[in-house]
């Protein structure tokens, strides 16, 4: 059990705590107590079920606050609708989350006071999870917290050991202390989230696609993974987040907004549309060259062994963006794929196109860098370099992110603000 100096911080934060209804439920008492030791205010629902468990009585006398127990109660909905109860809290915390209200979570059902306020709440909630152990391994549970978690619903728990019961697994709730660290962690994690709040960015991701003829194309073997997880890292800070990209299989991140296109010239149009934003990354492989005349009806074979196709350069969307002018993003970041004399054309790169950034991508002979989920690169300015050996593309992502915020909340040119390392 923490003493008081291990505590976190939760001055000011306000918790809706929700008990359901199990023999974990005594457990919620020490939750409520730890909450309030860490300066949190606490406001709890309470199920049917449990206050078979915990009297109102006792959770109202932890919590300093009237419990909400009666989704009908004529006096409950004239000082405090059920809306009202989420809409107050800065998290839900879920403690114990039997099955049965995991269920109810996953299907959206509203038959009581605690499944009508997490239905009609705004907030992230977090759950822990108290149950019998088969019951936790069941299919209906793990699909029914597989569908919570893809909503963004946090857990914290189960634990293994002996159960009320008396069998053995997993299924014991988290210690109070546990659930209270969880609480803390989601707002340190929101806390450093949010440094690019009011900024707008714009990511272009994934190949672009030259048509040859109607069925036909040049493409890349760019799979968007990059690109994408630079936009999500950018959303996460609280920036606005547009994506430009071309075809991918890859999920659209949370929280951005997507325009899908096909050729660099779309990619390019859809950019400047975009404009004005304070940071624009380039992270599309975008096709170098395009057919001159793409035939508007499918090129037979007609007996020639050979077709000769005439290219002409695509438009160069970072050397556009980068131009001098009102509308120039404040900082401009481009990426470098070479297979040799990467730092050297790297910084060519940063030069040719005018961009304060390059991220430096090593390409490996095999082109293993195409869909991996890692990347080795450096970070490059006129002012230095950073390099970041393996990493995932989702660090990449959130170090270009922190950078971003580092330069935007400084006054001097980005160029000087990376760092020589
Ligand atoms: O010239 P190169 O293709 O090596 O440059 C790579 C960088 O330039 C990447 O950031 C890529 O997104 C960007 N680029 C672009 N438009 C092009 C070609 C490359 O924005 N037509």
């Amino acid at each position: 059990m923490p003493d008081a100096t291990q505590l976190p911080d939760l001055a000011g934060k306000r918790l809706l705590l929700v008990i359901s209804g199990g023999i974990a439920a005594y457990k919620a008492l020490e939750l409520i107590r730890l909450m309030r030791k860490s300066g949190a205010s606490v406001r709890a629902v309470l199920t049917k079920a449990g206050a078979e468990f915990v009297t109102p009585l006792s959770v109202g006398a932890l919590t300093e606050d009237k419990v909400y127990t009666d989704l009908f109660s004529l006096t409950d909905e004239a000082e405090m609708g059920h809306i009202r109860l989420s809409r107050e809290a800065d998290l839900i915390v879920v403690a114990p989350a039997t099955a049965d209200l995991l269920a109810k979570m996953a299907q959206g059902l509203a038959d009581d006071i605690a499944s009508t306020t997490l239905l009609a709440g705004d907030k992230t909630v977090l759950v822990a999870p108290a149950m019998n152990y088969r019951m936790w391994e069941h299919p209906a549970t793990v699909a029914n917290l597989a569908t919570l978690e893809s909503r963004g619903v946090l857990r914290v728990g189960p634990e293994p050991g002996p159960m009320a019961c008396g069998e053995f697994g997993t299924g014991r709730m988290a210690e109070p202390a546990d659930i209270l660290q969880a609480v803390a962690s989601f707002f340190t994690s929101t806390a450093v989230g949010g440094r690019l709040k009011g900024r707008r960015v714009l990511v272009t991701s994934g190949p672009t696609r030259e048509a040859i003829d109607p069925v036909r194309f040049i493409s890349n073997h760019s799979s968007g993974k990059q690109g994408h997880a630079i936009a999500a890292a950018f959303a996460k800070q609280g920036a606005e987040t547009i994506l430009v990209t071309g075809p991918t299989v890859e999920p659209v991140p949370a929280g951005v907004a997507v325009v899908r296109v096909e050729s660099a010239e779309d990619m390019l149009n859809a950019c400047l549309k975009s404009l004005p934003v304070d940071v624009a990354v380039c992270a599309a492989a975008v096709g170098d060259w395009r057919v001159a005349k793409p035939s508007a009806k499918k090129i037979k074979k007609r007996g020639d062994e050979t077709l000769e196709l005439k290219l002409t350069q695509t438009p160069d969307i970072l050397k556009t963006l980068s131009k001098k002018g009102p509308k120039r993003p404040r900082l401009v970041v481009g990426f470098a794929l070479e297979t040799d004399d990467l730092m050297k054309n790297a910084a060519a790169k940063l030069k040719s196109k005018g961009c304060d950034w390059i991220v430096a991508n090593a390409a490996a002979q095999d082109g293993s860098v195409f869909g991996s989920d890692y990347n080795s690169v450096s970070l490059v300015s006129a002012e230095g370099t950073q390099s970041w050996p393996r990493v995932t593309k989702q660090d990449v992502g959130q170090r270009l992110a922190a950078a971003a915020a580092d330069t935007l909340s400084a006054p001097t040119n980005p160029s000087r603000k990376i760092g020589a390392a």
